[in-house]
């Protein structure tokens, strides 16, 4: 253990071998979701999740890129799902026969009837960190937004929610109907709610779209 830890009034970094099982069961568990029940979700409940996933996830350089931006009213619920559907239409027509059948019977979004919606989007032009680590990898910054939106994800899970990730979107009109910051990128929307269902398989393996593959298959070494 280190001096560090010890000598300071933090908790050891260790944990039980149940909690890692439960871990791992919240891996196991965690889905895109698609389909919400209409019951309301506590505002403080996400509120919290939210903060925290942005102050304890990492960052490149510490920079805390992350914006996340509540879509409530009317106007903005309505500009949003208008770019999806938009965005989706113009999918669906790049594909052909039993494909564009099957893609037309995917339930993508749950932008409907999500209770609480969220798009997150990186601030590129953020000062904190002062670029460290993204001089040659700008890119780091947005990666810093998914891990917080990863660790949202599973902690929503954990609290019993749901969260579907929309990217059937066009960044720059969502930008620009949402008002944000001009140096913010759209990473992704996010729709939250209680889960109509709970499924240990992908909604899209269920479908007949693709098939999850076991993770050893895309491991190698050099
Ligand atoms: C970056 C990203 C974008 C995604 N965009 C969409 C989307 O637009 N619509 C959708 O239905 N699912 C979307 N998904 C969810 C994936 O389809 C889903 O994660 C995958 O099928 C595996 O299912 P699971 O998350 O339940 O394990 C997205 C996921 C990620 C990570």
């Amino acid at each position: 253990m280190s001096q560090a830890i010890r000598s300071s009034d933090r908790e050891p970094g260790t944990f039980s071998t149940e909690f890692a099982q439960e871990l791992h069961k919240l891996f196991r568990w965690r889905r895109d979701v698609r389909s919400f029940s209409a019951e309301p979700v506590p505002e403080r409940l996400v509120y919290g999740l939210l903060e925290e996933a942005v102050s304890l996830s990492p960052s490149v350089g510490l920079s805390q890129p992350t914006r996340f931006v509540y879509v409530e009213s009317e106007a903005a619920r309505w500009a949003a799902r208008e770019n999806y559907e938009t965005a989706n239409a113009e999918a669906l027509a790049g594909y052909e026969g039993e494909q564009k059948r099957l893609y037309a019977s995917l339930k993508l979004s749950g932008m409907k009837e999500a209770p609480v919606q969220i798009a997150a989007f990186c601030d590129e032009a953020t000062r904190q960190g002062s670029g460290l680590g993204s001089a040659t990898m700008t890119e780091a910054l947005r990666y810093s937004v998914v891990c917080a939106i990863m660790q949202f994800w599973l902690a929503t899970r954990a609290a019993g929610l749901g969260v579907g990730w929309v990217s059937i979107i066009d960044p720059a009109s969502l930008r620009q109907s949402l008002g944000v910051d001009p140096n913010w990128a759209f990473v992704g929307y996010l729709c939250v709610g209680w889960p109509d269902e709970e499924h240990l398989d992908p909604e899209l393996e269920r479908a007949g779209w693709e098939e999850r593959r076991q993770g050893e298959s895309f491991i190698s070494r050099v």
